[in-house]
Protein backbone atom coordinates (compact mmCIF):
# COMPACT_ATOMS: atom_id res chain seq x y z
CA UNK A 1 0.00 0.00 0.00
CA UNK A 2 2.95 2.49 0.75
CA UNK A 3 3.31 5.00 3.37
CA UNK A 4 0.52 7.45 2.94
CA UNK A 5 1.68 11.26 3.05
CA UNK A 6 2.17 12.89 6.36
CA UNK A 7 -0.62 14.87 7.50
CA UNK A 8 1.11 18.14 9.24
CA UNK A 9 -0.62 19.56 12.30
CA UNK A 10 3.24 21.50 12.65
CA UNK A 11 4.10 23.61 10.36
CA UNK A 12 7.16 25.37 10.32
CA UNK A 13 5.54 28.96 11.06
CA UNK A 14 3.74 27.23 14.24
CA UNK A 15 7.26 25.46 14.97
CA UNK A 16 8.99 28.71 15.08
CA UNK A 17 6.39 30.38 16.74
CA UNK A 18 6.00 28.04 19.95
CA UNK A 19 9.52 27.58 19.99
CA UNK A 20 9.80 32.10 20.52
CA UNK A 21 7.04 31.17 23.32
CA UNK A 22 9.20 28.47 25.52
CA UNK A 23 12.22 30.67 24.87
CA UNK A 24 10.81 33.79 26.28
CA UNK A 25 9.38 32.08 29.12
CA UNK A 26 11.87 29.24 29.87
CA UNK A 27 15.19 31.94 29.96
CA UNK A 28 13.71 34.49 31.70
CA UNK A 29 12.50 32.40 34.23
CA UNK A 30 14.69 32.60 37.55
CA UNK A 31 15.29 29.32 37.27
CA UNK A 32 15.91 28.85 33.38
CA UNK A 33 14.48 26.09 31.24
CA UNK A 34 13.07 24.37 28.20
CA UNK A 35 10.47 22.05 27.00
CA UNK A 36 12.30 18.59 25.93
CA UNK A 37 10.45 18.30 22.53
CA UNK A 38 13.61 20.79 20.96
CA UNK A 39 16.26 18.43 21.32
CA UNK A 40 14.48 16.43 18.51
CA UNK A 41 15.70 17.79 15.18
CA UNK A 42 16.70 15.14 12.83
CA UNK A 43 20.63 14.72 14.54
CA UNK A 44 18.58 14.72 18.07
CA UNK A 45 16.59 11.95 16.80
CA UNK A 46 19.42 9.51 15.72
CA UNK A 47 21.05 10.56 18.75
CA UNK A 48 18.13 9.49 20.91
CA UNK A 49 18.30 6.33 18.76
CA UNK A 50 22.03 5.65 19.74
CA UNK A 51 21.31 6.34 23.62
CA UNK A 52 18.78 3.09 23.48
CA UNK A 53 21.60 0.98 22.69
CA UNK A 54 23.84 2.55 25.05
CA UNK A 55 25.00 -0.33 27.65
CA UNK A 56 23.98 1.54 30.71
CA UNK A 57 20.24 2.89 28.95
CA UNK A 58 18.13 0.07 30.48
CA UNK A 59 14.12 1.44 29.56
CA UNK A 60 14.05 0.67 25.73
CA UNK A 61 15.74 -3.03 26.21
CA UNK A 62 13.65 -3.49 29.34
CA UNK A 63 10.27 -2.36 27.77
CA UNK A 64 11.52 -4.16 24.75
CA UNK A 65 11.10 -7.62 26.87
CA UNK A 66 8.19 -6.87 28.29
CA UNK A 67 6.73 -6.49 25.00
CA UNK A 68 7.73 -9.29 23.25
CA UNK A 69 6.10 -11.33 25.93
CA UNK A 70 2.71 -9.39 25.98
CA UNK A 71 2.32 -8.76 22.59
CA UNK A 72 -0.04 -11.57 21.67
CA UNK A 73 -2.31 -10.57 24.80
CA UNK A 74 -2.67 -7.14 24.27
CA UNK A 75 -3.86 -8.08 20.67
CA UNK A 76 -6.36 -10.04 21.76
CA UNK A 77 -7.65 -8.38 24.98
CA UNK A 78 -7.92 -5.39 22.68
CA UNK A 79 -8.91 -6.26 19.60
CA UNK A 80 -8.10 -3.13 17.95
CA UNK A 81 -8.45 -2.28 14.18
CA UNK A 82 -6.36 1.03 14.73
CA UNK A 83 -3.02 1.29 16.08
CA UNK A 84 -2.06 5.17 17.41
CA UNK A 85 1.33 5.58 18.70
CA UNK A 86 2.08 8.89 20.07
CA UNK A 87 5.98 10.31 20.23
CA UNK A 88 6.89 7.16 17.84
CA UNK A 89 10.15 8.13 17.13
CA UNK A 90 11.97 4.87 15.06
CA UNK A 91 8.45 2.75 16.45
CA UNK A 92 11.15 -0.29 16.61
CA UNK A 93 9.44 -1.45 19.60
CA UNK A 94 6.07 -1.50 18.02
CA UNK A 95 6.77 -3.76 15.47
CA UNK A 96 6.77 -6.49 18.18
CA UNK A 97 2.83 -5.37 18.27
CA UNK A 98 2.24 -5.39 14.13
CA UNK A 99 3.93 -8.59 13.88
CA UNK A 100 1.22 -9.45 16.57
CA UNK A 101 -1.00 -7.92 15.04
CA UNK A 102 -0.59 -9.51 12.00
CA UNK A 103 -0.10 -12.85 13.30
CA UNK A 104 -3.43 -12.86 15.54
CA UNK A 105 -5.49 -10.04 14.87
CA UNK A 106 -7.04 -7.74 12.45
CA UNK A 107 -5.83 -4.00 12.66
CA UNK A 108 -5.99 -1.69 9.47
CA UNK A 109 -4.17 1.16 10.16
CA UNK A 110 -0.86 2.34 11.97
CA UNK A 111 -1.18 5.94 13.06
CA UNK A 112 2.59 7.07 14.39
CA UNK A 113 2.43 10.54 15.51
CA UNK A 114 5.55 12.94 16.15
CA UNK A 115 7.06 16.41 16.17
CA UNK A 116 10.28 14.62 14.58
CA UNK A 117 9.51 15.22 10.27
CA UNK A 118 12.62 12.91 9.77
CA UNK A 119 11.96 9.90 12.32
CA UNK A 120 8.46 9.58 10.65
CA UNK A 121 9.61 9.84 7.36
CA UNK A 122 12.02 7.03 8.14
CA UNK A 123 9.33 4.78 10.32
CA UNK A 124 6.71 5.22 8.12
CA UNK A 125 8.28 4.31 4.95
CA UNK A 126 9.48 1.15 6.58
CA UNK A 127 6.82 0.31 8.12
CA UNK A 128 4.97 0.51 5.04
CA UNK A 129 7.04 -1.78 3.09
CA UNK A 130 7.63 -4.11 5.83
CA UNK A 131 3.86 -4.37 6.75
CA UNK A 132 2.35 -4.30 2.98
CA UNK A 133 -1.34 -4.94 4.23
CA UNK A 134 -1.39 -1.89 6.62
CA UNK A 135 -2.18 1.58 6.07
CA UNK A 136 0.47 4.03 7.52
CA UNK A 137 -0.72 7.36 8.60
CA UNK A 138 2.14 9.33 9.63
CA UNK A 139 0.90 12.55 11.69
CA UNK A 140 3.13 15.60 12.02
CA UNK A 141 2.10 17.05 15.73
CA UNK A 142 2.46 18.17 19.44
CA UNK A 143 1.09 15.50 21.75
CA UNK A 144 0.06 17.96 24.14
CA UNK A 145 -1.50 20.03 21.60
CA UNK A 146 -3.19 17.56 18.90
CA UNK A 147 -4.74 14.82 20.43
CA UNK A 148 -8.07 16.18 19.11
CA UNK A 149 -6.89 15.47 15.37
CA UNK A 150 -6.33 11.72 16.33
CA UNK A 151 -8.78 9.26 14.37
CA UNK A 152 -11.91 8.61 15.27
CA UNK A 153 -14.13 5.02 14.65
CA UNK A 154 -12.86 1.41 15.33
CA UNK A 155 -11.93 -0.27 18.14
CA UNK A 156 -8.86 2.24 18.94
CA UNK A 157 -5.33 1.57 20.96
CA UNK A 158 -3.13 4.68 21.61
CA UNK A 159 0.78 3.36 22.65
CA UNK A 160 2.76 5.65 24.65
CA UNK A 161 5.81 3.89 25.10
CA UNK A 162 9.65 4.23 26.05
CA UNK A 163 8.65 6.46 29.51
CA UNK A 164 8.20 9.57 27.14
CA UNK A 165 4.92 10.46 29.79
CA UNK A 166 7.64 11.05 32.55
CA UNK A 167 8.75 13.62 30.19
CA UNK A 168 5.70 15.52 30.88
CA UNK A 169 5.59 17.98 34.39
CA UNK A 170 2.65 16.70 36.84
CA UNK A 171 0.22 18.73 35.55
CA UNK A 172 1.07 18.27 32.27
CA UNK A 173 1.28 14.67 33.01
CA UNK A 174 -2.60 15.20 34.45
CA UNK A 175 -3.55 17.09 31.24
CA UNK A 176 -2.49 14.65 28.48
CA UNK A 177 -3.96 11.89 30.39
CA UNK A 178 -7.51 14.01 30.96
CA UNK A 179 -7.07 15.21 26.97
CA UNK A 180 -6.44 11.11 26.04
CA UNK A 181 -9.61 9.88 27.73
CA UNK A 182 -11.51 13.14 26.14
CA UNK A 183 -9.97 11.99 22.44
CA UNK A 184 -10.84 8.47 23.02
CA UNK A 185 -14.25 6.68 23.36
CA UNK A 186 -15.33 4.26 26.09
CA UNK A 187 -13.80 0.89 25.45
CA UNK A 188 -10.53 1.95 24.16
CA UNK A 189 -7.43 1.25 24.82
CA UNK A 190 -4.01 3.11 26.21
CA UNK A 191 -0.85 1.58 26.75
CA UNK A 192 2.05 3.04 28.54
CA UNK A 193 5.24 2.78 29.12
CA UNK A 194 6.79 4.15 32.57
CA UNK A 195 10.42 4.08 33.98
CA UNK A 196 10.20 2.80 37.44
CA UNK A 197 11.64 3.77 40.76
CA UNK A 198 15.05 1.80 41.59
CA UNK A 199 18.29 2.69 42.88
CA UNK A 200 19.51 5.82 41.56
CA UNK A 201 23.06 4.09 40.64
CA UNK A 202 21.01 2.36 38.08
CA UNK A 203 18.98 5.46 36.74
CA UNK A 204 21.97 8.51 36.64
CA UNK A 205 24.20 6.12 34.39
CA UNK A 206 21.45 5.62 32.12
CA UNK A 207 21.26 9.89 31.81
CA UNK A 208 25.42 10.09 31.96
CA UNK A 209 26.75 7.31 29.64
CA UNK A 210 30.69 6.69 29.72
CA UNK A 211 30.39 7.29 25.62
CA UNK A 212 28.75 10.82 26.55
CA UNK A 213 25.98 10.40 23.89
CA UNK A 214 23.44 11.71 26.15
CA UNK A 215 25.36 14.53 26.84
CA UNK A 216 25.61 15.51 23.38
CA UNK A 217 21.76 14.59 23.18
CA UNK A 218 21.56 17.40 25.73
CA UNK A 219 24.22 20.09 24.08
CA UNK A 220 21.41 19.31 20.76
CA UNK A 221 19.05 22.26 22.13
CA UNK A 222 21.86 24.33 21.94
CA UNK A 223 22.39 23.63 18.67
CA UNK A 224 18.83 23.69 17.54
CA UNK A 225 18.48 27.43 19.35
CA UNK A 226 21.28 28.42 16.84
CA UNK A 227 19.78 27.09 13.67
CA UNK A 228 16.32 28.06 14.47
CA UNK A 229 16.77 31.77 16.17
CA UNK A 230 19.93 32.65 14.94
CA UNK A 231 22.00 32.69 18.30
CA UNK A 232 25.62 31.81 18.69
CA UNK A 233 25.35 29.88 21.72
CA UNK A 234 28.66 27.32 21.92
CA UNK A 235 27.26 24.19 23.49
CA UNK A 236 31.02 23.53 24.68
CA UNK A 237 30.25 26.41 27.19
CA UNK A 238 28.07 23.92 28.52
CA UNK A 239 28.11 20.55 30.53
CA UNK A 240 25.66 17.92 31.06
CA UNK A 241 24.50 17.65 34.50
CA UNK A 242 21.86 14.51 35.15
CA UNK A 243 21.11 14.54 38.65
CA UNK A 244 18.51 12.42 40.52
CA UNK A 245 15.44 14.52 42.41
CA UNK A 246 15.11 12.22 45.54
CA UNK A 247 11.62 14.26 46.39
CA UNK A 248 10.06 13.95 43.15
CA UNK A 249 11.81 10.69 41.87
CA UNK A 250 12.74 12.01 38.78
CA UNK A 251 15.97 12.38 36.68
CA UNK A 252 16.63 15.83 35.39
CA UNK A 253 18.63 17.03 33.18
CA UNK A 254 20.58 20.67 32.69
CA UNK A 255 22.85 22.12 31.03
CA UNK A 256 25.68 24.06 33.33
CA UNK A 257 27.65 27.08 31.79
CA UNK A 258 31.03 26.36 32.70
CA UNK A 259 31.68 30.27 32.04
CA UNK A 260 30.05 33.50 31.85
CA UNK A 261 27.49 33.45 29.00
CA UNK A 262 26.25 36.10 27.11
CA UNK A 263 23.60 35.81 24.14
CA UNK A 264 21.12 38.09 22.29
CA UNK A 265 18.02 35.65 21.61
CA UNK A 266 14.74 37.19 20.03
CA UNK A 267 14.50 40.80 21.44
CA UNK A 268 16.43 39.23 25.05
CA UNK A 269 19.73 40.02 26.59
CA UNK A 270 20.08 36.47 28.69
CA UNK A 271 22.99 36.21 30.75
CA UNK A 272 24.01 32.74 31.85
CA UNK A 273 26.31 32.97 35.54
CA UNK A 274 29.72 30.49 35.66
CA UNK A 275 27.84 27.40 36.93
CA UNK A 276 24.08 28.44 36.40
CA UNK A 277 22.07 25.46 34.66
CA UNK A 278 19.40 25.15 31.99
CA UNK A 279 16.94 22.56 32.64
CA UNK A 280 16.76 20.74 29.34
CA UNK A 281 14.58 17.43 30.95
CA UNK A 282 12.87 15.75 33.29
CA UNK A 283 12.26 12.29 33.43
CA UNK A 284 9.99 11.40 36.06
CA UNK A 285 10.63 7.08 37.84
CA UNK A 286 7.07 5.80 38.45
CA UNK A 287 5.68 3.32 41.22
CA UNK A 288 2.83 1.12 40.04
CA UNK A 289 0.35 2.27 42.81
CA UNK A 290 0.70 5.91 41.26
CA UNK A 291 0.12 5.04 37.59
CA UNK A 292 -3.24 3.21 38.74
CA UNK A 293 -4.25 6.00 40.59
CA UNK A 294 -2.89 8.66 37.79
CA UNK A 295 -5.00 6.77 35.09
CA UNK A 296 -8.32 6.59 37.27
CA UNK A 297 -8.24 10.37 37.85
CA UNK A 298 -8.43 10.80 34.39
CA UNK A 299 -11.21 8.01 33.94
CA UNK A 300 -9.17 5.02 32.77
CA UNK A 301 -9.39 1.79 34.49
CA UNK A 302 -5.90 -0.10 34.44
CA UNK A 303 -6.46 -3.82 33.67
CA UNK A 304 -2.83 -4.99 33.23
CA UNK A 305 0.57 -4.03 34.40
CA UNK A 306 3.33 -5.73 33.72
CA UNK A 307 7.43 -5.74 34.23
CA UNK A 308 10.28 -7.12 32.59
CA UNK A 309 11.84 -9.72 34.60
CA UNK A 310 14.58 -7.21 36.46
CA UNK A 311 11.35 -5.11 37.38
CA UNK A 312 13.03 -1.88 35.71
CA UNK A 313 10.07 -0.48 33.41
CA UNK A 314 6.57 -0.80 33.88
CA UNK A 315 3.71 -1.70 30.56
CA UNK A 316 -0.01 -0.73 31.97
CA UNK A 317 -2.54 -1.46 29.45
CA UNK A 318 -5.85 0.85 30.54
CA UNK A 319 -9.30 0.80 29.28
CA UNK A 320 -11.45 4.05 28.65
CA UNK A 321 -14.19 3.72 31.16
N1 LIG B 1 8.58 5.98 21.46
C1 LIG B 1 9.97 5.84 21.07
C2 LIG B 1 10.70 7.19 21.04
C3 LIG B 1 10.85 7.86 22.37
S1 LIG B 1 11.83 9.34 22.24
C4 LIG B 1 10.65 4.87 22.00
O1 LIG B 1 10.02 4.39 22.93
O2 LIG B 1 11.84 4.59 21.81
C5 LIG B 1 10.57 10.55 22.41
C6 LIG B 1 9.86 10.79 21.10
O3 LIG B 1 8.78 11.68 21.34
C7 LIG B 1 10.74 11.46 20.04
O4 LIG B 1 10.58 10.83 18.81
C8 LIG B 1 10.26 12.91 20.01
O5 LIG B 1 10.40 13.50 18.74
C9 LIG B 1 8.81 12.74 20.41
N2 LIG B 1 8.24 13.91 21.11
C10 LIG B 1 8.76 14.59 22.16
N3 LIG B 1 7.91 15.55 22.56
C11 LIG B 1 6.83 15.47 21.74
C12 LIG B 1 5.59 16.17 21.67
N4 LIG B 1 5.32 17.17 22.51
N5 LIG B 1 4.69 15.80 20.72
C13 LIG B 1 4.98 14.78 19.85
N6 LIG B 1 6.13 14.08 19.87
C14 LIG B 1 7.04 14.42 20.82
C1 LIG C 1 12.14 9.89 25.50
N1 LIG C 1 12.42 9.79 26.93
C2 LIG C 1 11.57 8.81 27.58
C3 LIG C 1 13.83 9.65 27.26
C4 LIG C 1 13.99 9.49 28.80
O1 LIG C 1 14.62 8.51 29.20
O2 LIG C 1 13.46 10.31 29.54
C5 LIG C 1 14.66 10.79 26.76
C6 LIG C 1 16.07 10.73 27.22
N2 LIG C 1 16.69 11.67 27.87
C7 LIG C 1 17.92 11.28 28.14
N3 LIG C 1 18.10 10.08 27.66
C8 LIG C 1 16.95 9.70 27.08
Amino acid sequence: MGAEPLEIHLDDQDIARSLRRDVRVGLTAREKWLPPKWFYDTRGSELFDEITRLPEYYPTRAERAVLAQRAAEIVELTGAKTLIELGSGSSEKTRLLLDAFTQHGDLGTFVPLDVSVSALEGSTAALAADYPRLRVRGIVGDFTRHLDRLPTGGRRLVIFLGGTIGNLLPGERAGFLAGMRAALEAGDWLLVGTDLVKDPAVIVPAYDDAAGVTAEFNRNVLRVLNRELGTDLDPEAFSHVARWDPEQEWIEMRLRAERPVRVRVLDLDVGFAEGEELRTEVSAKFRPEGIAAELATAGFRAERFWTDPDGLFGVTLAQAD
